[in-house]
């Protein structure tokens, strides 16, 4: 039986970070292994919202794929590219343009919520709200039978299988309907106790230095009832203790458990503990990193080659596309 196809893109928008690594990545990496996978860098659709600064985009593209090298993503199993080297991306974005009723992009949750939230930036452009459009674009350019995603993009899956049935309606069946896969993931707060984000700088990236990590680490927020050393804490509302049961052993857990009820163990010593055992979890990473970033020419071959790859299935499905439509 044929691989299922996988799909799934990352807007460059800076270094990645534990919560991405336990999210996406740690799915992506799971996936290589049975599918045949293809994982871009969506950097058209990073402009649909950080089009007035444009001087860290190129950046952004090499760490984000050095990031996605480093924890394992493998071009030998993968096809690694960047959205923007293959101009298919846009054409077929053009022709399903055409087919897409604006009242389907107007009550696009994500579209009228950042609209709303995002105060910084004018999103009333006709890009920001076709960015749906050339999300599917890419989806069904490699026929994709499945699109690994955070619930925050199911609005989006859902608007590819609806423009895709529509196409597949006028002009014939030519592209498959796509499921998004959809993985429970552990929850991981940020150093200050909320949702891990760059936007908050609360982030510990999956590039950082031995040094940064403990002083994060011990800069975490605990259990606030925990005022002093001699006050026994609760390890079920401490966020160092969900760190440790993540990235520490049995032993350590058990022990973390039971002697911060009692103020047994204090909250710098489990700080610093934790952060050894971070240190410890990220080193092969760090080693890959520094590999890849004395060698960028290795990762320029690296997508030039899934470039390639990803450039025939794309012809492919442009032929397909507009013979279909009659072009
Ligand atoms: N919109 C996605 C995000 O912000 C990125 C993305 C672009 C994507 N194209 C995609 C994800 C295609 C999955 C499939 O996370």
């Amino acid at each position: 039986m044929a691989k299922k196809r996988i799909l799934s893109g990352m807007r460059p928008t800076g270094r990645l970070h534990l919560g991405n690594l336990l999210g996406a990545l740690a799915n992506w990496k799971r996936l290589q292994d049975d599918c045949d996978c293809f994982f871009f860098v969506a950097d058209w659709h990073a402009l649909a919202s950080d089009y007035a600064n444009t001087d860290n985009l190129k950046d952004y593209i090499h760490e984000i794929i050095i990031d996605w090298l480093s924890v394992g993503l493998s071009p030998d199993k993968s096809t690694l590219f960047i959205q923007s080297h293959l101009k298919e991306h846009a054409e077929l974005f053009v022709l399903l343009s055409t087919i897409t009723p604006l009242s389907w992009l107007e009550r696009n949750p994500t579209y009228k919520e950042q609209k709303e939230q995002v105060a910084n930036k004018d999103l009333s452009t006709y890009g920001f709200l076709g960015y749906p459009v050339l999300q599917a674009a890419d989806i069904i350019m490699y026929k994709a039978n499945a699109v690994p995603v955070g619930v925050d993009q199911l609005p989006h899956v859902e608007l590819t299988r609806e423009i895709a049935r529509r196409f597949n309606h006028f002009y014939g069946k030519v592209f498959p309907i796509p499921d998004p896969i959809l993985t429970e993931v552990p929850k991981l707060l940020g150093i200050d106790g909320r949702k891990m984000s760059k936007s908050y700088n609360n982030t510990i990236f999956i590039s950082e230095k031995p040094e940064d990590i403990s002083s994060k680490v011990s800069r975490m927020v605990t259990d606030p009832q925990r005022a002093r050393r001699n006050d026994p804490g609760n390890p079920d509302v401490c966020n160092v203790f969900s760190f440790h049961k993540l990235f520490s052993d049995k032993g350590i857990i058990q022990r973390a458990d039971r002697e911060c009820r009692i103020a047994g163990i204090g909250c710098v010593e489990c700080k610093k503990i934790l952060a050894d055992n971070l240190i410890k979890f990220l080193a092969p990473i760090r080693e890959k990193r520094d590999y890849y970033e004395k060698h960028p020419e290795v990762v320029s071959k690296i997508i030039q080659e899934g470039t390639a790859k990803a450039a025939a299935v794309a012809r492919q499905t442009m032929e397909e596309a507009r013979s279909a439509m009659k072009i």
